[in-house]
């Protein structure tokens, strides 16, 4: 399952280390490569003896063995994994990671690789829950690194909660899905989502209802099929995904140009519910209602189009744009004309109106506009609809 996958194996400096010998041993049953990083505090916990002869492969301990001209750099090493992984992930190697310090070997492989990171947290239940490493966990995540674990239950401390590492073979499936071969693999693929929120005053904002759900469940979806996903996300009332690069934004404006950040990309869905106008004349302190003073008057200025100027780009445009497109009336005939004066190559028409209670809701009916004609879907969870759109754009890029 996981012949000439090619795994680098750090192992922090925790209790559950030990269970990185049977790690490595149960990845190897699959057919992987392991190498093994151990850190200073590692080598308290398991020999470099046992992790090399478990992997049958050199030990890596030093940073400065690997300056040496004769031996592997530290680049390399780093690049010429499949997917790092790093187990047990302890408090201070998850705090370095957040924080991009590279003081030693497993740390500085860490920020040079450009490959996939995978961590699998492993301390005591109060250095787990502490706000310090549930801010360092949700960077990393924002960061698009997968996090397994860590269960719940007994720990060698005597305390009892989360923190616990996974289990060997859980790790083992984690490293198994993630490294198959879906047929977006090596694929990168920028998805918007959410509404945006324009701002009125440092209080008060324009919004839409969308929750944000079709857009995650599409990005959750690509991920699945392999896809390195870049997911731009307005203030959405769903949790972004794990597995993907989240960047979080606020306004049409942010949106664009996280958006031209991430590009480029083998395909761009824009599923986010973009707000059209922005309050031109936006306060910067809270509006005050003054007795007498009458009410205030807004007054709006147009949004950047995203989906039509990434559809427009002369050079670096996506190789399929795909854009949504909410509607109450004349669902096809409006979707048809928006995806020509957009540019894009696709439009996923869906009717918003009230009675059909898709917008914020569970369920999703879509039809996909293409230069080929209409293709009515039915009714269907927000959830499927994202496996078939996902899987409908894996063809389109073959
Ligand atoms: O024009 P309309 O808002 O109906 O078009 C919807 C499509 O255009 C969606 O894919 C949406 O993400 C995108 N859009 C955009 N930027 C805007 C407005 C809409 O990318 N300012």
């Amino acid at each position: 399952m996981l012949a000439n996958k090619r795994i680098l194996l750090i192992i922090g400096g925790g209790i559950a280390a030990f269970k990185s010998l049977d790690l490595i041993r149960r990845l190897r049953e699959q057919g992987a490569n392991v190498v093994p990083v151990l850190t200073k505090a590692a080598e308290e916990f398991v020999t470099p003896l046992s992790a090399s002869a478990l992997a049958a492969e050199k030990v890596y301990r030093d940073l400065f063995d690997l300056t040496d001209e004769a031996e592997m750099g530290h680049i390399e090493l780093s690049r010429a994994a499949d997917l790092v992984v790093v187990a047990p992930a302890t408090a201070d190697l998850m705090g370095k990671m957040a924080g991009g310090l590279a003081n030693d070997l497993a740390s500085t492989l860490l920020m040079a690789t450009d490959k996939p990171v995978m961590i699998v947290p492993a301390m005591n239940v109060k250095m787990w829950e502490h706000p310090a490493t549930q801010r360092n966990l949700a960077t990393l995540q924002t960061d698009g690194v997968r996090v397994v674990g860590p269960d719940e239950g007994p720990m060698a401390c005597g305390e009892f909660g989360p923190g616990r590492m996974a289990e060997v073979p859980e790790i083992v499936d984690a490293v198994s899905a993630f490294l198959s071969d879906g047929p977006l693999k090596g694929r990168h693929i920028l998805v918007t989502s959410g509404p945006t929120h324009e701002p009125i005053d440092p209080v008060r904002y324009i919004a839409n209802r969308s929750s944000g759900a079709q857009g995650t469940a599409l990005a959750e979806a690509l991920r699945d099929l392999g896809a390195n996903v870049t997911f731009v996300t307005g203030p959405a009332q769903v949790a972004p995904p794990e597995g993907v690069t989240v960047r979080k934004v606020e306004t049409a404006g942010e949106m664009l140009a996280a958006v031209e950040a991430a590009l480029p990309s083998d395909a761009a869905v824009f599923a986010a519910a973009v707000a059209d106008w922005r309050v031109e004349n936006a306060s910067d302190q809270k509006m005050k209602k003054t007795e007498g003073a009458g009410l205030p008057a807004l007054e709006f200025s147009e949004n950047p189009d995203i989906l039509k100027t990434v559809s427009q780009m002369t050079t670096g445009r996506p190789g399929l744009v795909v854009g949504f497109a909410a509607e109450t009336n004349d669902v096809e005939a409006n979707a048809t004309a928006k995806r020509a004066r957009k540019g894009c190559d696709w439009i996923v028409a869906n009717d918003v109106s009230p009675e059909t209670g898709i917008m914020g809701g569970s369920e999703n009916k879509v039809s996909i506009v293409t230069a080929d004609g209409v293709e009515d879907w039915p009714r269907l969870s927000k959830q499927e609809t994202a496996r078939r759109l996902a899987a409908r754009i894996a063809d389109a890029l073959k």
